[in-house]
């Protein structure tokens, strides 16, 4: 009797283990999953971005935020032992701490070694809802610049109505596709993909429906 209570817990708590894994999805790629968390949350005026390098660090490239990381030991890496824990001390306040999810992606990519992979998953180009392509893209790249407590040049792109309402005179588009005339977004970074911009913009071909 003893011995099954103890295999069911043994069981219940390796099963527990493996649904967070899940969620938390270990498998990161850098260019799409790792570095946006730090552009959209890091690399503020007057925080880490190429021109202010606070602290010495700028976080918009893999050559920068490697310099406080040590692939395989999330512990010994600087960045890490930063936004850590239930009291991290980055994002400094006014800013918004890293989600779990975040934190756990980071953690993740640097036990797997942390590389510079890009293009993990493939192009779909099939699906551009808004719930299941425009808006996990927004919420990757952006909103951590555009939400209602910091709307980077007055945009909170957090819900549905804030994205809607950057799409008027070509906007959105104009500032993804680094259009003159715009702002380059994401601010900081690279164009996105050719892939995701594609995304963007059949979406709001269809007439940007809230599906
Ligand atoms: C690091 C912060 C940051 C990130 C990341 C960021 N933005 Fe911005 N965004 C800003 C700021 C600040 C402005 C105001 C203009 C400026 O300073 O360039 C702005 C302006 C804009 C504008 C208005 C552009 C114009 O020409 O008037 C749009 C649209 C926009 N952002 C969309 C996005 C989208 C879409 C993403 C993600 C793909 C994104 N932003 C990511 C900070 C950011």
């Amino acid at each position: 009797m003893k011995k099954t209570s103890a295999l069911i817990l043994i069981g219940s708590i390796l099963f527990l283990t493996m649904c967070i894994r899940d969620t938390y999805s270990p498998n990161a790629c850098f260019q799409e999953d790792v570095l946006p968390i730090f552009i959209s949350n890091c690399t503020f005026s007057e925080c880490h971005n190429s021109k202010e390098k606070e602290s010495g660090f700028d976080l918009t490239t893999y050559a920068g935020i490697m310099k406080g990381i040590t692939a395989k030991h999330p512990l010994r890496s600087e960045i890490y032992n930063t936004i850590k824990g239930s009291n991290p001390s980055m994002p400094e306040s006014p800013y918004s701490k890293l989600s779990k999810k975040d934190v756990y992606t980071i953690k993740a990519w640097i036990q797997m070694g942390a590389k510079n992979t890009s293009n993990c998953k493939g192009c779909d180009t099939i699906n551009f809802t808004y719930s299941a392509r425009v808006k996990p893209l927004i919420q990757t790249w952006c909103t951590g610049c555009h939400n209602s407590s910091n709307p980077g040049g007055g945009f909170d792109l957090s819900d549905y109505n804030g994205v809607v309402s950057s799409i008027a005179n070509n906007k959105l588009l104009g500032s993804l596709k680094h259009l003159s005339g715009f702002s380059a977004m994401p601010k900081n970074a690279g164009q996105l993909s050719s892939c995701d911009i594609t995304a963007i913009q059949k979406w709001i071909s269809a007439g940007n429906p809230n599906n």
